[in-house]
Order: structure tokens, then C-alpha cells, then sequence
């Protein structure tokens, strides 16, 4: 199986390519200790390492790329983020929530391991995160660090990924009825934090002030939005064997999504409205934003 999620890669190898560096960090971070916590390692490493498509990772290294950021810091940063998207995973597939059985092509991870191990691996890998980006090798400067610590945890909070997580949990108590405010809102913080974290990470690596980051943040709004519309969209009309997890379940489950909302045909348009809006705000950079206007692209076209 290609995890590059299309067959002809627009991305000219650059998911790819950071799909092995991503690999290669993980492996590095997670050595197995000879002792009673191997188990919760072991789960660390069968969650991170190979399968995931690291359209995050991808978005901190491009845009650091575009401020002519070292490529290993960027790679730090990534994998912090990636860190998190799949203690996410972990915790989204468990019983208690999704309860899904596939991921990434394989048993999810409490189905290998058990529920127990899933909590802590995603809580060791919350963790992970941010000790990453507390060291000194992934910036040499403690203001660039502590932006990168307060922005990845902003995004995978209340505020982010977590407070997304809970929206969409309680979308099927009885009079819970989002309108497209609401379920964009949801969106914006289950799937979107985490992608404009991701892109807002790499500008501060590259030492771009905030008020430089304008267009990046317009940017990542709209891909955000895409990207989890591309997700719902797949759901209903995508083929399981390519996406490696079990579709079908968001209706059954009674998640609210754009496509419950407007139906696959709009929300289709919706999506590739927003990257035609995404790829404008790119409109100040020259040929050296072409992975991020390509990535861009790719979000609503995948197929996993
Ligand atoms: C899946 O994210 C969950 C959502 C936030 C929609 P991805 O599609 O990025 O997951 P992987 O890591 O590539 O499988
Ligand atoms: C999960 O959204 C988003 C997060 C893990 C934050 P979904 O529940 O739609 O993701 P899949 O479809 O299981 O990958
Ligand atoms: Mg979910
Ligand atoms: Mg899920
Ligand atoms: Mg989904």
C-alpha cells in the first residue's frame, strides 16, 4: 500500500520523503527499555512509526522551508505535532469513543495491546510532545521555544483539538443540533488547530513576527476546513481498503458533519471552494510555497 494517498504523487515525493524522516525521529525517540515499560513503548512505536500520511509534519517542514529553517528543527516540530495527532488517534479509536477496530491498515492499537496501554501510550505521547519541543536542539532560543510549546498546546486543548473532540462526542445527545456555525466551529478545533498549529509552527521557527503570519493563518483556516470535510466526505463515499479504517460510521454514530448537513455533492464544492481560497492567500510567495499550495490540493483529493 502507498501511503502517499494518491498513486501519481503530486507532492513530488515530498510526503514521502517526510514520511522516512518522520520514521527515522520516532525510532530515534522510543528506544524499547529493558524493562516493565517496554509494553507502553512498544504501543508508542506500533502508533507512530509507518502508516500515517504526515500531511502535519509536511505542513511545519514546508512552511519553515519557505523562512529557510534548518530541516532537523523543522523535522523536531513535526514529529511533536504528529506526536499528538496520533495520541489522538489512539484515544478516538478507543470503545469509549469511536470504537474502531482499523487503523492505518492495521488492529488499532488497544485490539493489539489493551485499552489500558491505549490511554497511556496516548498519554505518554501527549507528553512527548512537548519535551520535544522544550529541547535545546529543536531551537537554541528559549522564545522560539516556549511559541512553539504555548502554540501546540493551545491547539490540542479546550481551546483545540480536545474541546473539537467533545463537540463532536456529544453531537448525538438528544437536542444537540449544530447549524454550519456550529459544526464549523467543531471542525475548526477537532481537525483545523492541529493544521494551522502545524503551519503557524513552522513561521516560528522561521522567526516571522505575528503580524507576518497573516496570510499563513488565512491559509490554514481554509485547508483546515477541507481537510475535514475530505474526512467526512470519505466516510461516505470512500473505499475502506485504500483509507486502512473502517468507514460508514459517522451517520450510524450520529456525527454531525457538513456532509450530514449539506450532502456530498455541496460539501465536495465547499471543500474545493476553500482550497481555491487557501492556495490564493499564497498569493505573496513565489514557487517556493508550491508544496504548500500542492498539499493544498492533495487534502481534498486523497483517497485515505
Ligand atoms: C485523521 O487524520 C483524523 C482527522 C483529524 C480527520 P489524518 O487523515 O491526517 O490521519 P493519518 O495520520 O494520515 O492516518
Ligand atoms: C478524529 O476525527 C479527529 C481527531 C482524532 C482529533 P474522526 O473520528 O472523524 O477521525 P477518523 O475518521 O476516525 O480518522
Ligand atoms: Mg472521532
Ligand atoms: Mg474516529
Ligand atoms: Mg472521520
Amino acid at each position: 500500500m502507498t501511503v502517499t494517498g494518491v498513486e501519481n504523487d503530486p507532492l513530488g515525493g515530498g510526503l514521502k520523503r517526510v514520511q522516512a524522516e518522520i520514521d527515522s525521529v520516532f525510532d530515534a525517540f522510543l528506544p524499547v527499555p529493558d524493562d516493565t515499560r517496554a509494553r507502553l513503548v512498544e504501543a508508542m512505536r506500533y502508533a507512530t512509526i509507518g502508516g500515517g500520511k504526515r500531511v502535519r509534519p509536511l505542513l511545519v517542514v514546508s512552511t519553515a522551508e519557505l523562512y529557510g529553517v534548518d530541516r532537523t528543527a523543522a523535522l523536531r516540530a513535526g514529529a511533536a505535532v504528529e506526536a499528538i495527532h496520533a495520541y489522538s488517534l489512539i484515544h478516538d479509536d478507543l470503545p469509549c469513543m469511536d470504537d474502531d477496530d482499523l487503523r492505518h491498515g492495521k488492529p488499532t492499537l488497544h485490539k493489539i495491546f489493551d485499552e489500558a496501554t491505549a490511554v497511556l501510550a496516548g498519554d505518554a505521547l501527549h507528553a512527548l510532545a512537548f519535551e520535544i519541543l522544550a529541547d535545546t536542539e529543536t531551537s537554541s532560543d528559549p522564545f522560539v521555544r516556549s511559541e512553539l510549546i504555548a502554540t501546540l498546546g493551545t491547539a490540542s486543548g479546550m481551546n483545540g483539538m480536545a474541546g473539537g473532540q467533545i463537540m463532536d462526542m456529544v453531537a448525538d445527545e438528544e437536542g444537540v443540533e449544530y447549524d454550519l456555525h456550529s459544526i464549523t466551529r467543531l471542525q475548526q478545533l477537532k481537525t483545523g488547530a492541529l493544521l494551522a498549529a502545524s503551519v503557524e509552527m513552522g513561521a516560528i521557527l522561521g522567526k516571522v513576527p505575528p503580524e507576518g503570519r497573516a496570510h499563513l493563518r488565512a491559509y490554514s483556516r481554509d485547508i483546515g476546513l477541507a481537510f475535514q470535510i475530505a474526512d467526512d466526505l470519505l466516510d461516505v463515499t470512500g473505499d475502506q481498503e485504500k483509507a486502512g479504517k473502517a468507514l460508514r460510521k459517522d451517520e450510524r454514530q450520529g456525527k454531525q458533519t457538513f456532509v450530514t448537513l449539506m450532502g456530498v455533492d455541496k460539501a465536495r464544492e465547499q471543500a474545493r471552494a476553500l482550497v481555491d481560497q487557501a492556495v490564493a492567500h499564497l498569493g505573496s510567495h513565489g514557487e517556493e510555497a508550491d508544496t504548500l499550495r500542492a498539499l493544498a490540493r492533495f487534502i481534498v483529493e486523497r483517497d485515505r
